[in-house]
């Protein structure tokens, strides 16, 4: 008998993040809609809530546990808080100096290893996919690693960012991602960090007159669901939502790259801010500088997973 039976409501999967539609994760979410509505027509509803309009970073893992959202995109920086620091690899300065590295820890056995550990926190890890690597972004312009120092910079919620920020000699102010606009616009914080996708969707641009290309760390997401509930689907109805989030996240990851080159084309464009791209050797002096948080935050992540990474992408200050 087909299900649900006439008169029988679908079941509404509420699917809540923090960023604009027209961004990666954006796109991914509603690509993801598109496609499990599509395979089980009637049967299931996702429920779309970008753009922190029904919870904030920071609020959302809590709604996860209660049942009050059943799907969320965090950042990968937002597992540390929740006690998972393992996951605040992902955060260390250039990690990854390219989306292959990247790609070889997500799709890899780090990556499955990562999920696991998501298991007793009562969620579970569907999909990682991506954002992009991030921007410094001020009122003054930026062209080396002294030229941030004093800065107040709005960061996530994560102690590698926060060591990160240090290292740089700037003073980090963690803030929900929803508050950061208005916090550049009054001055609450002079700069921050972004993909270009992000910086773009929320108008950062329109209150940072400089910006610089350093591509200094990755943000990326992983799609997760309140385990509970995705253990007590029918077993046909959570098969048919993994195929369709499997297909979105080749979707969402292959749009990725080229969302924040477009995104930072729009910057360029729009006049308001001017985009420093540093020469290979000004990079290695960021790359350089940012060195000692990997040492900074090992006791705290854990050398074996930072070692593991390394293994993966044979990370080297050349
Ligand atoms: C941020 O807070 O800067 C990001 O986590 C926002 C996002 O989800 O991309």
């Amino acid at each position: 008998m087909p299900w649900p039976a006439l008169g029988q409501s679908p079941i509404v999967i509420k699917f809540s993040h923090v960023v604009a539609v027209d961004t990666p994760k954006g796109k991914g979410a509603e690509k993801f809609k598109e496609l499990a509505e599509k395979r089980l027509a009637g049967r299931v509803k996702i429920e779309l809530y970008p753009n922190s309009q029904l919870y904030k970073d920071g609020e959302e893992m809590e709604a996860l546990s209660l049942g009050s959202v059943q799907m969320l995109a965090p950042s990968l920086a937002k597992f540390g808080p929740l006690g998972v620091r393992e996951f605040e690899v992902f955060d260390l300065p250039y990690i990854f100096d390219n989306d292959d590295e990247l790609h070889k820890v997500t799709n890899g056995p780090v990556g499955a290893a990562l999920f696991k550990k998501l298991e007793a926190r009562g969620i579970r890890g569907l999909a990682y996919w991506d954002n992009g690597f991030k921007i410094f972004s001020a009122n003054k312009p930026l062209k080396v690693p002294a030229d941030v120092k004093g800065l107040k910079l709005r960061i996530q919620s994560s102690k590698v960012l926060d060591a990160q920020t240090r290292a740089l000699g700037a003073l980090p102010q963690m803030m929900a991602f929803s508050e950061v606009y208005q916090a550049l616009q009054t001055g609450v914080v002079d700069g921050t960090e972004n993909p270009p996708s992000n910086m773009y969707t929320q108008k950062m641009h329109e209150v940072q007159k400089y910006a610089i290309a350093t591509d200094h760390g990755y943000l990326g997401y992983a799609v997760i669901v309140n385990k509970k509930f995705w253990d007590g689907l029918p077993p046909d109805v959570r098969r048919e939502l993994e195929l369709a989030m499997k297909e979105a996240t080749v979707y969402a990851n292959h749009i990725a790259r080229q969302e924040n080159e477009q995104a930072l084309e729009k910057i360029k464009a729009s006049g308001k801010t001017a985009i420093y791209v540093p020469t290979p050797q000004e990079r290695a002096a960021w790359k350089k500088a940012l060195a000692p948080v990997h040492k900074e935050m090992e006791s705290r992540i854990g050398r074996e997973t930072i070692q593991a990474v390394y293994k993966e992408t044979g990370y080297s200050l050349d």
